[in-house]
């Protein structure tokens, strides 16, 4: 049942329970990949990581409602079933886990975990209860998987920082290991997300990398004053018309405080949107 090539699809939080307590019990090592589906390269990335790693590989696919807030795009988030099977058997992946809502949140529901002051910024205030869900349903993730180390990806830089914060504060013994953000040829960060643009949106947003390496340049040149390195980033945003921007801040890497000035290391990090589409994206400076 684990070779490489052999992928089983478990539905049931108690079939994985059983089927991790017996690699356990086997002393494998187990990895895990949680994700929502539409699998690109970036979700690959991960999952190549984790086969790499570990004895046995679990992915989840599990579009999680808890983390949408009304009028987000739960309803037409990409779902690719058949596509992300594929993709996962020829990676080599064990076993998907793909829960049902009910499965994950039955009747009745009611504990969440409230993330503390890291979820305040960046993409909070824009998204009230997106990091409790997301970490409500990672926790829940780690507690059915149980693996030994679980595999994030960089592009949610806000997410994978809370993550390893919720692991420490909860004494959950479980490695978190980060990986790059992976790019289109054009720079744009690969996101399920990107599906949604049009033609002629899908160009506009590749300022939204190039806005990042400006203020990277900068940096680079000499410049530490965070408001000029910010003003040129805001410029190559609106030179491609993209006027809506939620945030482009540089915020220390662990705790995200605010920068007035950069330093090496500093995250820029900032969310747009174009059109309908809200899009991510994040560089260390
Ligand atoms: P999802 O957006 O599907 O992403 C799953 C994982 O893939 C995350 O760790 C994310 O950072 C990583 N990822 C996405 N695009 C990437 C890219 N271009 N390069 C590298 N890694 C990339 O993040 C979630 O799902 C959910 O919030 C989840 C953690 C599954 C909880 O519901």
């Amino acid at each position: 049942m684990d070779s490489a090539g052999t992928l089983s699809v478990l539905n049931s939080p108690s079939e994985m329970k059983k089927v991790s307590d017996a690699c356990r019990k086997a002393g494998r090592k187990l990895g895990f990949v949680p994700t929502m589906g539409a699998l690109h390269q970036g979700h690959i990335s991960l999952v190549e990581e984790s086969v790499r790693r570990a004895d046995v590989t679990v992915a989840s696919v599990f579009v999680n409602p808890t983390q949408f807030g009304p009028g987000e795009d739960f309803d037409r988030y990409e779902r690719d079933y058949k596509g992300d099977v594929e993709k996962l058997v020829r990676c080599g992946v064990n076993y998907l886990f793909y829960p049902d809502i009910s499965d994950i949140y039955p009747d009745g529901f009611q504990t969440t975990v409230s993330v503390g002051t890291l979820g305040d910024c960046l993409c909070g205030p824009f998204r009230p209860g997106h990091f409790d869900g997301v970490a409500t349903v990672v926790l829940k993730l780690f507690n059915i998987v149980r693996p030994d180390f679980a595999v994030f990806g960089r592009k949610d830089y806000q997410q994978l920082k809370i993550i390893q914060k919720m692991v420490r504060d909860l004494d959950m013994d479980i490695e978190i290991v980060e990986m790059p953000i992976v790019r289109e040829p054009d720079g744009l960060a690969m996101s399920s997300r990107n599906a949604y643009l049009g033609e002629e949106q899908r160009i506009r947003a590749t300022a939204v990398n190039k806005a990042l390496h400006e203020v990277r340049g900068k940096f680079k040149s000499g410049c530490d004053d965070c408001k000029i390195l910010l003003a040129e980033a805001n410029r190559v945003l609106r030179m491609a018309q993209i006027n809506d921007i939620n945030y482009i801040e540089i915020r220390d890497p662990e705790t995200l405080e605010l920068r007035h000035r950069a330093m090496e290391g500093d995250l820029v990090a900032l969310a747009v949107r174009v059109g309908e589409t809200r899009l991510i994206d994040n560089i260390v400076l």
